[in-house]
């Protein structure tokens, strides 16, 4: 189990799929009824052209993937017209003033996240940014009648890189319960290759291509650590849980494994996660042939003989 560094780099390449939050539709929330608007795919924004100038829209609040009572008992309406009504709105709404005008305008959540956290030296916008995204991301991670085992290559992984199931949510639940005060805990594809700046032939490491479990305090999540592709969340901030369990973290994290997590968005992260990373390693591995390929071409051309002119001749 690890703690997110604070001195972690940013990634480069940051994952999206359909259980993967996404401020790149549904313009519900914006408040805006007539005006016509444009989007722009790359920024993930949406751009309302009004006259000669184009304002950005700000970002959304997404509502959770399911009604606000689908969770019942387990999680009750109560604590969702909270949790995502008023604490996910201000984290929206705070964000929305704290990138007005600023150079993080315009840019998407995700770029926004890794450009606040600035290697750690956190910017103000960052909380507010990390939390949308942690909290779309957290919906997205339960279903109604969730829980249970997964199947398929995830579980082969889980067994494989933490010796059961069974270990693996004793790992998650410990690493939950023990985040000392607010914060997250994480199941994650660490894709992990050395950072190794201009080193030759980097080895792997043993943890190369592994899932892992991580917890980070307030609202740090994955997407500032480098290589580390996020597959399931718990949010263990006291709203989540105390309308329902009061103190009791234990049983509410007890009841997110056995009745709640979505394994279907799980798994569909983690495919999509080993996509990323094999287009990445195709990328890398043309790259160096063409590095290759251009050696060799400049090794086999003659160097040309240099005579210098001289004034005896
Ligand atoms: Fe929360």
């Amino acid at each position: 189990m690890k703690l997110l560094s604070p001195s972690a780099t940013a990634t480069s390449s940051l994952p999206s799929s359909a259980f993967l939050p996404s401020h790149s539709n549904g313009f519900q929330n914006l408040g805006f009824s007539s005006a016509t608007f444009k989007f722009s795919k790359n920024k993930g924004r949406c751009i309302r052209k009004a006259g000669s100038t184009n304002i950005t829209a700000k970002f959304e609040l997404k509502p959770p993937p399911y009604p606000l009572d689908a969770l019942e008992p387990i999680m009750s309406r109560d604590t969702f017209e909270y949790h995502w009504g008023k604490h996910h709105r201000a984290y929206v709404d705070n964000l929305n003033k704290q990138i007005d005008e600023t150079d993080l305008d315009g840019k998407s959540l995700e770029e926004t996240i890794v450009i606040a956290y600035n290697n750690g030296d956190i910017l103000p916008a960052f909380n507010n940014a990390a939390q949308v995204w942690n909290h779309d991301f957290f919906w997205e991670s339960m279903k109604p009648g969730g829980g249970g085992k997964p199947s398929g290559e995830l579980l082969k992984l889980i067994e494989r890189d933490f010796g059961s199931f069974e270990k693996f949510v004793e790992q998650f639940k410990l690493a939950a319960a023990t985040q000392f005060g607010s914060g997250w805990a994480w199941l994650a594809y660490k894709e992990s290759r050395l950072d190794v700046g201009n080193a030759v032939n980097p080895l792997a490491t043993e943890e190369d291509k592994k899932l892992v479990v991580l917890k980070s305090p307030n609202a740090v999540n994955p997407l500032v650590w480098n290589h580390h592709h996020p597959l399931l969340t718990i949010d263990v901030w006291e709203h989540a849980y105390y309308l329902d369990y009061q103190n009791r973290r234990p049983d509410y994290i007890s009841v997110f494994m056995d009745k709640l997590v979505s394994w279907e968005a799980v798994s569909s992260r983690l495919e999509k996660a080993k996509a990323i990373i094999a287009e990445r390693e195709r990328e890398e591995e043309e790259k160096r042939r063409e590095e290759e390929e251009k050696s060799t071409t400049d090794e086999a051309e003659p160097t040309p003989e240099i005579f210098a002119d001289s004034d005896t001749d």
